[in-house]
């Protein structure tokens, strides 16, 4: 198969890229590296994207940013950072990825635990990894030509620890190898409208 990983020079997408690319044809899409660029909250930067590596098998999304900050200290903006990248951003990844998926291929996105198991700080993250996860619900029905849409929530990565371990504690972390075998039954199994929790 030809996949998309777009964050795939991130720690998810970089375990992922790992895992498919031992079977499959990766394209590595990132913001700055990678194969090939794209910014995800830009239409345009989306169209162009999709228009350069042509027809594909499979879109793996693990990209998206969200606000982490205290209740007291959230405005509209802060969830505004979210709505437009880890929401909209991967929404639109679907939306103009549907002309150039393969009959019988698939999407699969990333949304993330504090959807069902909250932290301090994670206010404005909480409903957007709820958000994504209630569009691949969503479109999975109406998915054309046996296309199929799934979501991976991952809980925190040991690989990211070191840097937003203090976010999470209590949480246990998951190895990446382990939340990439969630992306592979997303991409080479048959299931649709699912959200593959790794916690
Ligand atoms: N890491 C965890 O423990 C964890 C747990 C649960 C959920 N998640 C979720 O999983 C997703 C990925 O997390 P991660 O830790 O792998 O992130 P990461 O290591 O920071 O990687 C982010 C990836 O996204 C790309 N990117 C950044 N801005 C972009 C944009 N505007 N358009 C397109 N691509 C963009 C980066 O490209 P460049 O490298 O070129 O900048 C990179 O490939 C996030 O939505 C996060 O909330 C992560």
């Amino acid at each position: 198969m030809k996949i998309i990983v777009i964050g795939a020079t991130g720690t998810i997408g970089s375990a992922v890229s790992k895992e498919l690319g031992e079977r499959h044809e990766i394209v590595k899409v990132g913001s700055t590296r990678g194969d090939v660029q794209v910014d995800m909250t830009s239409l345009d930067s989306i169209r162009q994207m999709y228009q350069k590596i042509g027809k594909i098998d499979a879109m793996v999304s693990t990209a998206g940013n969200a606000h982490f900050g205290p209740l007291d200290q959230l405005t509209q903006k802060e969830f505004e950072v979210g709505l437009g990248s880890k929401f909209l951003g991967q929404v639109n990844l679907v939306l103009l990825g549907q002309d150039f998926m393969n009959d019988g291929g698939s999407f699969t996105l990333t949304s993330g635990i504090l959807s069902q198991d909250p932290i301090p700080g994670g206010t404005a993250v909480t409903p957007i990894n709820a958000a994504v996860e209630g569009f691949v619900l969503g479109a999975s029905i109406e998915m054309p030509r046996g296309i199929r849409i799934n979501a991976v929530s991952p809980g925190v990565l040991e690989e990211s620890m070191e840097q937003i371990g203090a976010f999470f504690q209590g949480h246990v972390p998951v190895p990446g190898w382990k939340v990439a075998k969630a992306y592979s039954k997303s991409v080479e199994g048959r299931l649709n409208g699912q959200v593959f929790r790794v916690w």
